[in-house]
């Protein structure tokens, strides 16, 4: 595979504040969690929330990683829920990436039902190719339409989340 650059590490850093300075405009004063799903979205996470100008509260979940099938079959579950009631507290979902919709769409619904005064979806890259569930994305870093990306938390075979900036990758001539 052929790795290109597509955002540097310096853009994402300097978006990423931009974010950071609207989250906390936002919430200032109110009662805010911030919901970091893993694994994709852990370097972003922790870049963002150290961008907020207020403390909220942190959690992290996981969704099992059955493959595709199991989004369509509604059977799916977390391989890790969240430790913190969400109940009477704004809720911001932070995410590498959101896709087809699917899981950012189950992660709502099943988060709804908890309770929240409020939630928000916030992902680094918001991608529309595969876009299958019409998904508001309320806090996104880049908008893409297509590739196959990776870097800065996205992976290949769990490969590449360390690089600094996103890359796009391509099957060798
Ligand atoms: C990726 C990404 C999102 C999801 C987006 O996770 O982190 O959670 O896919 O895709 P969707 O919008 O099509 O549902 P993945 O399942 O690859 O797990 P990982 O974060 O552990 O790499």
């Amino acid at each position: 595979m052929k790795k290109k650059e597509i955002i540097s590490g310096e853009a994402i850093q300097k978006r990423i504040r931009e974010m950071g300075n609207e989250i906390s405009r936002d919430f200032q004063g109110k009662p805010l969690i911030t919901v970091c799903v893993l694994k994709g979205a852990f370097i972003f996470y922790a870049d963002l929330i150290r961008s907020l100008s207020m403390d909220p509260e942190m959690d992290f979940v996981r969704m099992s990683s059955y493959g595709q099938q199991t989004f369509s079959s509604g059977k799916v579950h977390f391989s890790k829920d969240m430790e913190l009631s969400i109940k009477d507290k704004h809720v911001i979902i932070v995410e590498d990436i959101v896709d087809t919709g699917k899981s950012i769409s189950y992660l709502s619904r099943v988060l709804e039902a908890r309770g929240p005064l409020s939630i928000k979806i916030c992902a680094l890259i918001d991608k529309h190719e595969r876009r299958e569930i019409p998904v508001k994305v309320d806090y996104a870093g880049f908008v893409l339409q297509k590739g196959f990306i990776v870097g800065y938390g996205l992976d290949y075979a769990e490969k590449y989340r360390n690089l600094s900036g996103i890359y796009e990758l391509t099957p060798e001539e």
